[in-house]
């Protein structure tokens, strides 16, 4: 359940003065709804399935050679589902580490796992000053480094604790136009929220760069001038009654977050119904995703 408080922040209070946040503001914003809502990824997340019937984590996961990864990082690790997974399906010697600034999202990663089987870090994605140069593997980035300005500096502390012939690999949004429906969604909340906030959408949560296949790859090949650069698109896609999945595609935005208890609730009918007319198979409704996913592989 979502916190039923609409969220004001330093940053929603300079957006709604046609202002660009800064970074401090950026970070103060997402500790807010990550202190209110921690795990809230994961719910929806964990309901959508690609047409293989893999989740974005399970894709982001097939990134890991298990013979050459003995140490795993999860960046931006959150409530721990991907660490879960990587324990579940790596041997006790592979190493995980997980890494995020919010102390409420690393309570629950700390209690889904065995003790002492990851090494979990509060710590800026920016500045990762607790893990040694050429310490790491593969890092793994699953839907965080869409949400992070400065971004460079991220891919940067990256390529400097990964080891030669490493990876990172990152889930990331993908174009809206690749998931049918997806765009309608995005603009139905977006609609709601900005009666309330004209100016949102205006600056997006996190570098723009990284929402777009070129940009990515540009800004990837710089921090990792040596290494191969692939980016595959994908959709992933939930399905269930209306009611289900609007609230739980509604709680996916974090635009969503900033609205009032009762225009939430107008905005959940409203997108209920545009899921029951948009049903695409026998009585269900569906929510589709575009993703992105990012390998850089180092000599
Ligand atoms: C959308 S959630 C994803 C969580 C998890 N990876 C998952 O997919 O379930 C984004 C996470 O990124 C973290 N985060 C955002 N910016 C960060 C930064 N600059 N440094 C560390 N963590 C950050 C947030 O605290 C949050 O836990």
């Amino acid at each position: 359940m979502h916190n039923l408080c609409p969220l004001r922040t330093d940053w929603t209070e300079i957006v709604s003065h046609g202002d660009a946040p800064d970074a401090t503001a950026l970070r103060s914003h997402l500790r807010a709804v990550h202190r209110e809502n921690a795990g809230f990824t994961e719910r929806c997340a964990m309901r959508c399935r690609d047409t293989d019937g893999r989740t974005s984590y399970d894709w982001l996961i097939d990134a890991v050679d298990g013979s050459q990864h003995r140490k795993i990082l999860d960046l931006a690790c959150g409530s721990g589902p991907l660490l879960e997974l990587c324990h579940q399906r790596f041997p006790a010697e592979v190493d995980l580490v997980g890494v995020d600034m919010a102390p409420e999202e690393l309570a629950l990663a700390k209690a889904r796992l065995p003790v002492g089987r990851a090494r979990l870090i509060e710590a800026q994605a920016q500045s990762m000053a607790c893990l040694s140069d050429n310490s790491v593997d593969i890092v793994l980035c699953h839907w965080a480094l869409t949400l992070m300005d400065p971004v460079a500096p991220v891919l940067a502390e990256s390529a400097r604790i990964l080891a030669p012939g490493g990876r990172f690999a990152a889930i990331v949004d993908g174009d809206m136009d690749m998931a049918r429906g997806y765009r309608n969604v995005h603009d139905l909340i977006y609609g709601y929220v900005q009666v309330e906030l004209p100016q949102y959408g205006a600056f997006d949560l996190g570098d723009p760069r990284v929402r777009d296949t070129d940009s990515l790859a540009d800004l990837t090949r710089r921090a990792f001038p040596t290494a191969s650069v692939e980016v595959h698109p994908n959709v992933v896609t939930m399905r269930g009654s209306a009611e289900t999945i609007a609230e739980e595609a509604a709680g996916f935005f974090y635009a969503a977050f900033v609205l009032p208890p009762d225009r939430r609730a107008a905005m959940l009918t409203d997108l209920a119904a545009y899921l029951c007319a948009n049903m695409d198979q026998g009585e269900q409704a569906s929510f589709a995703m575009p993703i992105n996913r990012l390998v850089v592989t180092l000599p």
